[in-house]
């Protein structure tokens, strides 16, 4: 496999774009994909930017519930986290989760979109789901209150305020569940206390964004 092509996103004149950007704005303005970690628009021939993930027709069905997919999709059987303590079950990763995985577990090229077989593969410390799931938080179970209430020191997802403006259930769950978008915003639209934060959709200053969830 190729190594990761860092500066796929971020050709140099991007990034002085974005810096004399910084330059003359304090923070940058919330929900902007452009010029961030998920815009590939440098190595697609018509530049686009959305085109990587979506397309408006013949979308891909074969994961539930996926925004009209247009990359291709892992296939991989990972192993698990678990540990003594957890009490949630926790499955296959199932929704959005499978389709971050789709180029976070290194064995799908990033290029890999309408058809096309692509080259660049994620590597390191970005590809995830490369050394399998046991050493990751969980992904893809249903948090509710049942859960809360058997956990004893998780707040209650749907009475609880996330902090982003309605409850954790309404706010950072999908369907119910937790996935890998519960924590990040692969547009980059998170609260503009995270900017810079790896795409968190919450601050990690004072661990905010774990005390969202958990009553420690
Ligand atoms: C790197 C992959 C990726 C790129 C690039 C991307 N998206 Fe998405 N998009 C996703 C994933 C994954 C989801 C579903 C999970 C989620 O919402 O977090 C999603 C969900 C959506 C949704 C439905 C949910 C919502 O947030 O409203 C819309 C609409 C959407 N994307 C539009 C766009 C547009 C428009 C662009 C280009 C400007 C774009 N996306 C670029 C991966 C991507
Ligand atoms: C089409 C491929 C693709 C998909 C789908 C995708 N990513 Fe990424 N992601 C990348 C690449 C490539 C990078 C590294 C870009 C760089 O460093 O220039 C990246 C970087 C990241 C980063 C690090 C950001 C930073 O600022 O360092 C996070 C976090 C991330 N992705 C989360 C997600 C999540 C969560 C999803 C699903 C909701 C997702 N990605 C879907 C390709 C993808
Ligand atoms: C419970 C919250 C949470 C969930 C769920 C989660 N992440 Fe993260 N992720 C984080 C935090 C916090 C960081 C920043 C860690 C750091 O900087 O050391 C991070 C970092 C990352 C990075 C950047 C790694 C690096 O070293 O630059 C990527 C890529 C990423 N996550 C992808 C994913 C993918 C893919 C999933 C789903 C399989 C996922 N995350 C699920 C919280 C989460
Ligand atoms: C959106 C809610 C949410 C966020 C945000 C979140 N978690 Fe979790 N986390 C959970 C749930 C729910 C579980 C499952 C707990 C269980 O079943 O015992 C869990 C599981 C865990 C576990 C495993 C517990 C065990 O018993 O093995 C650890 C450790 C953990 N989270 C730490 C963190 C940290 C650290 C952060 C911040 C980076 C974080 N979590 C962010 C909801 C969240």
């Amino acid at each position: 496999m190729p190594p990761l092509m860092r500066p796929l996103s971020r050709g140099a004149l991007l990034a002085s774009a974005l810096v004399v950007g910084a330059l003359l704005v304090p923070r940058p303005t919330p929900s902007a994909i452009e010029g961030s970690a998920h815009d590939f628009s440098a190595v697609d021939p018509s530049q686009q930017i959305c085109i990587f993930c979506h397309t408006t027709h013949r979308a891909d069905t074969s994961v539930v519930d996926a925004p009209l997919w247009n990359h291709a999709v892992t296939n991989r059987t990972y192993q698990l986290y678990n540990s003594p303590t957890l009490d949630a079950t926790v499955s296959q990763p199932s929704g959005a989760s499978r389709l971050c995985l789709s180029c976070h577990d290194g064995t799908v090229a990033v290029d890999s979109y309408g058809g096309r077989a692509g080259v660049i593969f994620l590597g390191g410390r970005l590809a995830i789901g490369a050394d399998e799931l046991t050493n990751d938080h969980p992904v893809s179970f249903l948090y509710d209150d049942a859960l809360a209430a058997a956990d004893g020191e998780l707040h209650r997802p749907s009475a609880t305020p996330s902090g982003l403006g309605s409850t954790i259930d309404d706010d950072l769950l999908f369907n119910g569940r937790l996935e890998c978008s519960s924590c990040h915003d692969v547009h980059n639209g998170a609260s503009a206390e995270a900017i810079g934060e790896k795409l968190l959709v919450i601050t990690q200053v004072g661990s905010q964004l774990c005390l969202t969830c958990h009553d420690k």
